[in-house]
């Protein structure tokens, strides 16, 4: 069987293809044949070794989260789930390997692939989607008299919360790049301003929530934006603001894992068409070693970049 994999942390040319088995089925997880493996930052960052405290020093490592497939076999101790079934999911951080012809993932970071959804759609879902219903629907709450500002809004976890929040009957203001804000002519959207634009930004404030993706907003900013019980909610965490999330009411570090509890509504949602994931690329596994560095490096197009088996 062949995945992408790394002998050590470091940058791209750290990456090879590599043949590994998988160890015999735990009782809790599932075996998928990957069709489609959609790729996420945090892929490279893993390998870069951001994560090392988790990801730890056993090598060869294998790459990759999001993936979408075909069940192969079901664990001793998994209900619900059957051999054939089309499902998406995401693997733990400290185990990867979605980059690959099969993967074991933990049943409950697997759900059933909505008929409406083709494999590539679905592998999109899991850590974007997730990242964005534990910032809007969770922690901010997001209904009709909201106002809420995405800082970052045309990447994969920006577009879902907007999705969700504008379902939710938000009002939503968006800050993209110049060469991004021509996405924004949806009737909806309330306004879309540059990044950094902090006069127009409060203009259209205050705001109930902002959402920063990028991590590039500055926090003093982020907060005088907000009304009195806002919150700024983060997801690019360095360790001073891990440390400012833990203390203050109006800030807090989100993270991905707190919203895969609620990949069965994540479906839904795709299911019904309220969550949309924006493909820039599918293309053959056997590509995914420049596919990777490309989207790594700036260099894809916009959207989710999809590993086609
Ligand atoms: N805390 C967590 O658990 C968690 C979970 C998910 C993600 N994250 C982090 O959040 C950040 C955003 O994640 P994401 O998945 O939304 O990232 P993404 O889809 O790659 O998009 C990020 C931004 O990059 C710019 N961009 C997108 N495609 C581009 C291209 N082809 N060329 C140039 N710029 C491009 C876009 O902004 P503009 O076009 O406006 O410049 C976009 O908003 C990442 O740093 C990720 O690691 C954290």
């Amino acid at each position: 069987m062949k995945r992408v994999q790394f002998n050590r942390y470091g940058g791209p040319e750290q990456m090879s293809f590599g043949d590994y088995s998988l160890p015999k089925l735990a009782p809790g997880r599932i075996r998928v044949r990957v069709k489609a493996a959609a790729l996420n930052p945090l892929d490279w960052k893993i390998r870069r070794g951001v994560m090392r405290l988790a990801t730890g020093r056993r090598f060869p490592q294998g790459m990759g989260s999001d993936f979408a497939g075909v069940i192969e076999a079901v664990g001793s101790k998994v209900m619900g789930f059957h051999v054939g079934e089309e499902v998406f999911g995401t693997v733990e951080i400290r185990r990867q390997g979605a980059f690959a012809e099969l993967v074991d993932a933990d049943a409950r970071l697997v759900v059933r692939k909505p008929r409406s959804l083709s494999f590539s759609e679905a592998a999109c879902l899991p850590i974007p989607s997730a990242t964005a219903w534990a910032a809007i629907v969770t922690a901010a709450k997001v209904g009709p008299y909201s106002r809420i500002l995405i800082n970052g809004a045309s990447g994969a976890v920006g577009r879902s919360a907007m999705q969700l929040a504008l379902t939710n009957g938000a009002e939503v203001v968006v800050a993209a790049s110049r060469t991004s804000l021509g996405q924004f002519n949806d009737a909806a959207i309330k306004a879309a301003c540059l990044y950094g634009d902090i006069t127009a930004l409060a203009a259209h404030g205050p705001y109930d929530a902002v959402f920063d993706t990028l991590g590039t907003l500055a926090v003093t900013d982020g907060l005088k934006l907000l009304r009195t019980g806002g919150r700024f909610l983060d997801i690019n965490p360095s360790p001073s603001r891990i440390v400012k999330g833990l203390f203050s009411g109006r800030y807090k570090m989100i993270f991905a894992t707190a919203g895969f509890k609620y990949l069965p509504d994540i479906a839904i949602a795709a299911g019904e068409g309220i969550l949309r994931p924006t493909i820039g690329l599918e293309t053959p596994f056997s590509d995914a070693l420049t596919a990777i560095r490309d989207a790594e490096l700036g260099q894809s197009p916009s959207g989710r970049i999809v590993l086609i088996l």
